[in-house]
């Protein structure tokens, strides 16, 4: 049984994941955090799912040993592939994906023209978001797009310059087609910081992302489970990653909002 006195681990390959992190601290704002970052082999998004899978274990597996009450997959890809495999290797555990809250939000704004999920090469590839919506609505038209390019624009901290537009604009439905999804789900860690770039290029579309909704659903399921922590006299973020720990806190501001201090570097 978890402790709710316990901090929230959170695990993603790298940096992206603090997206996840900023809008969880922001719903349970009386918690500690313990977040992970497996830059070593980051990419996950490019990763066969067994390889994602065995990762994702390992994470699971160093957050569980500091004692986590809970564990929230930020990881997309992850979310994806790995999230039966974890709840089997901790069914005593508390484990959310970002996959499930992502597709409901995206299914509440969705009208007829469906959706579109924009997302890592293997989370397009695995299907998970396609499955959850055609569960929710069947009839619903539901598309996929693998955007790599915007992995790398979110790192080098590019959210509108020429350059990221031009990526941004072919990736995105076109204003001029009528059978484009007005829904966009934003099925990726990375992709909630350029909510503003594609509203300006796309006043029109939905943008969903699956951080918000996970963090809300996240503290609803704590709160129901008795697990919200009873003191919140004090709070804490550790921030653990696999490999540069430099590179880490100088980039982690373009994805929190604030400086990670104090990066340690763990073995998985
Ligand atoms: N964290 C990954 C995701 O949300 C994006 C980066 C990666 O490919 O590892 O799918």
């Amino acid at each position: 049984m978890s402790n709710p006195s316990s901090p929230i681990g959170v695990f993603d390959s790298g940096m992206g994941g603090l997206t996840v992190l900023a809008e969880l601290a922001a719903a349970l704002p009386q918690e500690d955090f313990i977040y992970l970052g497996d830059t070593a082999r980051l990419p996950y998004g490019t990763k066969s799912p067994a390889t994602v899978q065995s990762y994702a274990l390992q994470a699971s597996k160093a957050l569980v040993a500091k004692q986590v009450k809970a564990l929230v997959v930020a990881c997309n890809t992850a979310s994806g592939l790995a999230l039966p495999s974890l709840q089997d290797a901790y069914p005593e555990l508390p484990i959310f994906g970002v996959v499930e809250p992502g597709a409901h939000a995206a299914y509440a704004k969705a009208d007829s023209s469906g959706v579109l999920v924009l997302a890592t090469e293997s989370t397009v590839d695995g299907g998970a978001y396609q499955r959850c919506l055609a569960q929710l609505d069947p009839q619903l038209p539901v598309q996929a797009r693998a955007c790599p390019l915007w992995v790398t624009l979110a790192e080098m901290g590019d959210r509108d310059s020429e350059l990221a537009q031009h990526i941004l604009r072919a990736d995105l439905p076109n204003d001029e087609e009528a059978e484009q999804p007005r829904t966009l789900l934003l099925g990726c860690t990375h992709f909630p910081v350029f909510k503003q770039t594609i509203q300006a290029l796309r006043p029109n579309l939905n943008v969903v992302d699956s951080a918000s909704t996970t963090a809300a659903w996240v503290a609803e399921q704590l709160a129901e489970a008795g697990l919200l922590k009873p003191q919140a006299d004090k709070t804490s973020m550790r921030f653990l990653a696999t490999d540069g720990a430099e590179r880490f806190a100088r980039i982690a501001e373009i994805f929190l909002g604030q400086p990670a201090s104090q990066v340690e570097l763990v073995d998985l």
